[in-house]
């Protein structure tokens, strides 16, 4: 089987599917995985329970600097804590998913969050060999010298798609149109905004798995991963 080596980057817009794929392939390889879109989740979780304007970048810093997020690195069950409390669901729903934007968009919050994901990656990597880590700017700002960077992308209307099925499943309402009014919405505020907007890094491979399914995006992922050497 073989076990990953170094780091994976994997970045991309929402919808791509993209934490199944990291979490499948951080346990085929026997990784450890690393969600950062959680950890600014949870951030704006914090932010809107202490009752702040998300736009508030003054406020959101003070909020930030209190807050305490322990990430998991288990790709079984990943699973994060805000000050002690588990709140891997609460982040998952619209008002979070609302707020996120502007509050990951704050210089401040990027600033500390980079530091602890360098810190939880570097650790994974010392102490277990390898790590997939997911979000926007993992191959171009948090781990620029990942041995291997994906840039995940599929079509806005396949996006949408798959985000619709994956909200009804978990039990919320939504529609395609909301879906991909969404999905549209956080494309636009996460490529235009001024500290680490989405891009691929020059050196990634652009996937693009509009025809793919997960399983497919795990097997194009795993070759990745084998022509760089990086199994052991
Ligand atoms: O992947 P996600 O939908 O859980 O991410 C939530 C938000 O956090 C998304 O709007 C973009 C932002 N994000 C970011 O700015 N940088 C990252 N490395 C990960 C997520």
């Amino acid at each position: 089987q073989g076990q990953l080596r170094g780091v994976v980057a994997l970045d991309g817009p929402a919808g791509t599917g993209k934490s199944t794929v990291a979490k499948r392939l951080a346990t085929a390889l026997d990784a450890r995985y690393l969600d950062t879109g959680s950890m600014y989740r949870a951030v704006a979780l914090a932010v809107l329970r202490a009752g702040v304007d998300p736009a508030d970048e003054v406020k959101v810093a003070a909020v930030v600097d209190n807050a305490v997020l322990v990430v998991g690195t288990d790709p079984r069950r990943p699973g994060i804590t805000l000050d002690g409390d588990d709140v891997s669901a609460e982040i998952r729903g619209p008002e979070v998913s609302l707020a996120v934007s502007p509050v990951s968009a704050t210089a401040h919050v990027r600033e500390l969050l980079v530091a602890q994901q360098r810190a939880i990656i570097a650790d994974a990597v010392d102490h277990v060999g390898g790590i997939v880590v997911e979000g926007r700017d993992i191959g171009t700002v948090v781990s620029p010298d990942a041995p291997l960077k994906v840039y995940l992308t599929a079509s806005a209307d396949a996006r949408a798609a798959r985000r619709t099925k994956q909200d009804n499943a978990a039990g919320r309402q939504s529609t395609v149109d909301a879906a991909l009014a969404d999905v549209q919405r956080r494309d636009k505020y996460d490529s235009s905004r001024a500290v680490s907007p989405l891009r691929a890094a020059d050196d990634a491979v652009e996937l693009d798995n509009t025809d793919l399914d997960l399983v497919g995006t795990v097997q194009a992922l795993l070759e990745l991963v084998d022509r760089r050497g990086l199994r052991v």
